[in-house]
Formats: structure tokens, sequence, C-alpha cells
């Protein structure tokens, strides 16, 4: 039986600012009714340009973020309609780890009082106790004892990414959020953090929803891969899917910025820029920039085409494209 710790079903998520032409009221429509499911034990990476919704999806997903309409499943359960306490259950078991490991750590508490915190919140350990979970946590996530008594300012971001991982896991979390957990690193650091994440996958059975605009990362890290364009996804399939067989003209495109993964050498410039999600294209919302664009494509949204059971596409032309 396959088992998803997670479904999403139609969620949508607005901002509402004032900063639009003249101090315009503006809508953003930043997660378009997005349905996804997230298996128990599996590495679901998101993958798409900036600016398309791709944290906000994942801020929402742990209530960081409020949806407009739409429902979230975590074990069976919308956490868009949990009340306080089953609220505060599920917060620890769904963690984030963020870009920049130095905005989510407090400068002034050391690291050790830093992963004390959640488990002086949410449990009712001794001392002692959360000590012994802590030097375990801090063990497999490549800290020293020593590391545990300093302050953040005296490590690298590496170091630094390795107690956010650390501080994320100590309640025991069955659910990791990474948002783009390597981009912030040096490029020599990325490989050691992309391996801790896998080996703490496999350590402590976790399932995770991955973002990074880095296909080489996605290739390496997930079982599968959600390809996301102004708050919809376009595309979603299993990894070798995705970039043996990809059927999305943007999913072409991406991949075809990194040929040293795919084998396939033309690189696909899209046209201009990626529209203001405050004014979405009409019809299919990638028509603006897509070079096989039809009639059909400017009126008509795409519906989900199936290509296998774990692969499908938004497209209107996904089997008139030739690979
Ligand atoms: N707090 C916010 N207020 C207003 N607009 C926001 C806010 N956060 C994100 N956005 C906008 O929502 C859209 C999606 O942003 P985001 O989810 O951060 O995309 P990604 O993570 O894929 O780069 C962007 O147009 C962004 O400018
Ligand atoms: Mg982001």
């Amino acid at each position: 039986m396959v088992e998803n710790l997670i479904e999403i079903k139609n969620l949508v998520v607005e901002y509402n600012t004032n900063k639009g032409i003249l101090g315009k009221k503006e809508t953003i429509h930043a997660v378009n009714g997005v349905s996804l499911d997230i298996k128990r034990g599996e590495i679901l990476a998101i993958a798409g340009e900036s600016g398309c919704g791709k944290s906000t999806l994942a801020r929402a997903i742990i209530k960081l973020e409020d949806a407009k309409s739409g429902e979230i499943d975590f074990e069976g359960k919308n956490i868009l309609t949990m009340d306080k306490k089953e609220l505060k259950n599920f917060r620890t078991k769904a963690q984030m780890i963020f870009q920049n490991p130095y905005a989510s750590l407090n400068p002034k508490m050391k690291i050790i009082d830093t992963l004390r915190e959640p488990l002086k919140i949410n449990t009712s350990y001794t001392n002692d106790e959360i000590d012994k979970i802590i030097f375990e946590k801090a063990e497999k996530t490549g800290l020293t004892r020593e590391a545990l008594y300093k302050y953040p300012h005296e490590f690298s971001g590496g170091q630094r990414q390795r107690i956010a991982i650390a501080r994320a896991l100590v309640l025991n979390p069955e659910f990791i959020l990474a948002d783009e957990p390597v981009s912030a690193l040096d490029v020599s650091i990325q490989a050691q953090i992309i391996n801790l994440l896998k080996d703490l996958k496999e350590s402590f059975n976790l399932t995770f929803l991955l973002i990074t605009h880095d296909m080489s990362v996605i290739k390496y890290l997930a079982d599968r891969v959600a390809i996301m364009y102004l708050g919809e996804i376009v595309e979603i399939g299993k990894t070798d899917e995705i970039f043996n067989t990809p059927k999305h003209p943007y999913t072409k495109a991406l991949l075809s910025s990194v040929p040293q993964l795919t084998g396939k050498k033309e690189e696909i410039i899209l046209q201009g820029d990626l529209p203001s999600p405050a004014n979405l294209p009409q019809g299919c919302k990638f028509h603006t920039r897509c070079q096989y664009c039809m009639d059909i494509c400017k009126s008509t949204p795409a519906d989900n085409k199936k290509i296998t059971d774990s692969h499908s596409v938004n497209c209107h032309l996904y089997d008139k494209i030739s690979d």
C-alpha cells in the first residue's frame, strides 16, 4: 500500500499588497490551485525559476502562510482546520530548513541553547534527557560537543547549516521541508550538506519536500520532481521520467540549461521574463513564453494529462512536440 504523508488539494495562496503601480492595491497570485501528494519516506523536489511560488507553497504547508482556499492533509487531517492542540502536535512533526542558516539562528544564543529551545517548549523531558537528545542529533549532523557551546558567528556557512539541520531534527519530525538548503553555501560545501540530508533521511526515515532550482541536486537526491510555473505544478513525475522524457516545454527549457545531466546539447532560451503573478496570463500561463504556442494555449488552461501512472503534464501540445 502506498501511503501519502501529505495530500494537498487545490491550494491557493495570495498576497495582498499596496506595492502596485502608484501604490495601488494588488493581489499576488503566488500559488494557484496546487494539488500534490507526498509519499511517506520519499524526497519530492519542487523546481522552477525564482518567483514561481516554491517558498510560498512550502510556507503554506507548515502554516507560516495562510492559504486562501484548498486543503492540506497531513496523515489524513487537514492542517487548515486543525485546532490549537492539533496544530502544536503537527508543528513538532513538520520542520523547515531555510536557505540562510545565519538568519534562522539567534546570534545571542549558544548553539546548545538554540537546540534546547524546541524541546523545552514542546516536551516535558528533564534537562538531562534534553541534552542526551541534543548530543545524539549533533553527532548525527557532524557537530562536535565543543561546537555546541559556541555562538553562531563562530561557524562557517556549512557548519551553520548543520546546526539548523540539527535543530530541525531534535523533535524527531517525520517531515522536513528544505527550502534551497544549499543555495547559500560555497559549492565545495554543498555536496557535504546534500550527502548529510541523504544520510539523515535514511537514518530517521524522513519524508522530504526539497525546494531547489539546482537540477543536479534534484537528480542526486529526489525520488520525484514537480515543476512549478507561476504558482502551478505544470509537470510531475519520477526523477528519471522528468530527466529522460520531459514533456512540458518549460521543463525542457529548465533541463536544457544543464546539458551535462541530460546529454542533450541544444539550449532552449525562454522568451521574455516571468510574467508578474499580480497579472497572470489567460489560458495556459506559460503561453507567453512558449515557442510552440497555439491559439488554444492563449484561451484555455491545459488540463492534467497522464503520461504514466507516475508522470503527468499540463500542456495542450505535450504529444505534438518532438524531443
Ligand atoms: N510576503 C510577501 N508579500 C507579497 N508578495 C510576496 C511575499 N512573499 C512572496 N511574494 C511574491 O510571491 C511570488 C512567489 O514568491 P516565492 O514563493 O518566494 O517564490 P520562489 O520561492 O519560487 O522564488 C513572487 O512574486 C513574490 O514576489
Ligand atoms: Mg524561494
